[in-house]
């Protein structure tokens, strides 16, 4: 079974270099609440509110951040003129948000297959974060996961989804990190392994930014983890269409035996390319089928069918509430990206649009195998521009202007 991806993924001819490679810009979620969520990331993690560019119709709510120094942007929105009859984001929210388990301990109860969708970000002190999370009293946990570094995962409110913020540096000695055990064969609540010691001041790789009035650790942009249907078939897709090479996966202790399948891909990006963090942008594809608890009422295979099956119909150029999650990157030239879709094994569809002042932006559909759709975003008008729809002709059906 496993070896036929495996096979593929040789035969992958990796996209040309004739295209600048899709750089991170932003990550938009449905949210049922886009003003408290965007709050969530100004009060705890120094992101700046920024005006959103969505229309201001009436039935569209919307609230978008900024990191500062990488730009990164966080765009969360709420249309539920867009819902469709038989599955909501509301639904989903419900069903995915009460599989989490209590946050503020790793049990086997606490990490479910959806928390497998979390933007990842990095910082050089989490130092001023955990302890305004513990201050908010939010719940929050966190894992050791490479020699030194560790992450920490929170849930943004009204979104079902996670946030991970990786660090190498925490001064609060009696912190707990948990040993990173994803498949949960030992895990209980009470075997944390590690103790972090508060790391010697190491000198930054990025300046502190004070624009919040205090002295905040800068946040960059780091990866994508998704929850993925068809993990191996996402990094071939990834390859081939976007640009992405294999990276070796970095779970020693996990493998598709155990509980989970996973690939990962990254973009390597030319020298000289803006890299606030350091490093370049990687998307993490990940099938949990076997985390516990094991019998999910809804897993992620079924819910990708649930959405493609009941909601999408980008054949039919319409936008559903499902396609506002999704993660969005810069690319120069839209048409370049497209013609490699054309006629593509993997069924894989999308639809142009504009914000109908010169930003264009192509939507893929690769949700079935990758999880989440993927968006690409350019201010050079693709071929046909002149009959692409606007993001106001979606999002405004029913409402008042
Ligand atoms: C928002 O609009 C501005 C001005 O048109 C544009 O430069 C920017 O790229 C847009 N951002 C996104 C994420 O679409
Ligand atoms: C979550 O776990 C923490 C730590 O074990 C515990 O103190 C707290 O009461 C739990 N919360 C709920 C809602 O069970
Ligand atoms: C689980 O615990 C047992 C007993 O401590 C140990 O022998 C085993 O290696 C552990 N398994 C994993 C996967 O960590
Ligand atoms: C690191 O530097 C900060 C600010 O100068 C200081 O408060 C903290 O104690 C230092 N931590 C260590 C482990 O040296």
């Amino acid at each position: 079974m496993m070896l036929m991806p495996f096979l593929l993924l040789l035969a992958v001819a990796p996209l040309g270099t004739l295209a600048s490679l899709p750089y991170p810009v932003a990550t938009t979620y449905n949210s049922l609440d886009p003003q408290a969520s965007a709050q969530f990331m100004i009060d705890y993690f120094g992101a700046l509110s920024i005006p959103s560019n969505t229309t201001s119709c009436s039935s569209v709510t919307s609230s978008w951040v900024r990191f500062p120094t990488s730009n990164y942007e966080f765009h969360f929105i709420s249309t539920p003129s867009l819902a469709a009859d038989s599955f909501t984001f509301s639904d989903f929210e419900d069903y995915a948000h009460l599989s989490f388990g209590n946050l503020t301990e790793v049990s086997a109860s606490t990490y479910t297959q959806f928390m497998d969708f979390h933007v990842g970000m990095i910082t050089d002190d989490m130092t001023p974060f955990y302890q305004a999370l513990k201050v908010g009293g939010v719940p929050f946990f966190m894992v050791g996961q490479y020699p030194s570094f560790f992450d920490l995962f929170v849930e943004i409110p009204g979104t079902a989804t996670i946030l991970e913020i990786t660090s190498q540096r925490l001064d609060v000695p009696d912190a707990k990190i948990s040993e990173w055990d994803i498949c949960q064969v030992n895990g209980t609540s009470s075997s944390w392994k590690l103790d972090p010691q508060p790391l010697p001041n190491v000198s930054s790789s990025v300046a502190r930014d004070g624009s919040r009035g205090e002295s905040w650790p800068v946040i960059n942009w780091r990866k994508t983890t998704m929850a993925a249907p068809h993990p191996a078939l996402a990094e071939i897709f990834t390859i081939k269409h976007l640009g992405g090479k294999h990276v070796q996966q970095g779970h020693p202790g996990v493998w598709v035996r155990r509980c989970a399948k996973i690939s990962w891909v990254e973009f390597e990006y030319p020298e000289g390319t803006y890299l606030p963090g350091g490093i370049n942008y990687q998307f993490h594809f990940v099938d949990g089928y076997k985390y516990p608890p094991h019998e999910p009422e809804m897993t992620i295979e079924t819910f990708a069918e649930k959405v493609e099956k009941e909601v999408r119909d980008f054949g039919g150029d319409s936008f559903d509430e499902f396609a506002h999650n999704r993660v969005t990157m810069w690319v120069d030239d839209l048409d370049y990206y497209a013609e490699q879709l054309v006629g593509n094994e993997f069924g894989v569809e999308w639809i142009f649009r504009t914000d109908g002042g010169g930003v264009y932006y192509l939507v893929i559909d690769s949700a079935g195998i990758t999880g989440n759709v993927i968006e690409l975003v350019s201010d050079k008008a693709p071929v046909g521009a002149a009959d692409v729809k606007t993001w106001e002709e979606d999002l405004c059906q029913n409402s008042e202007q």
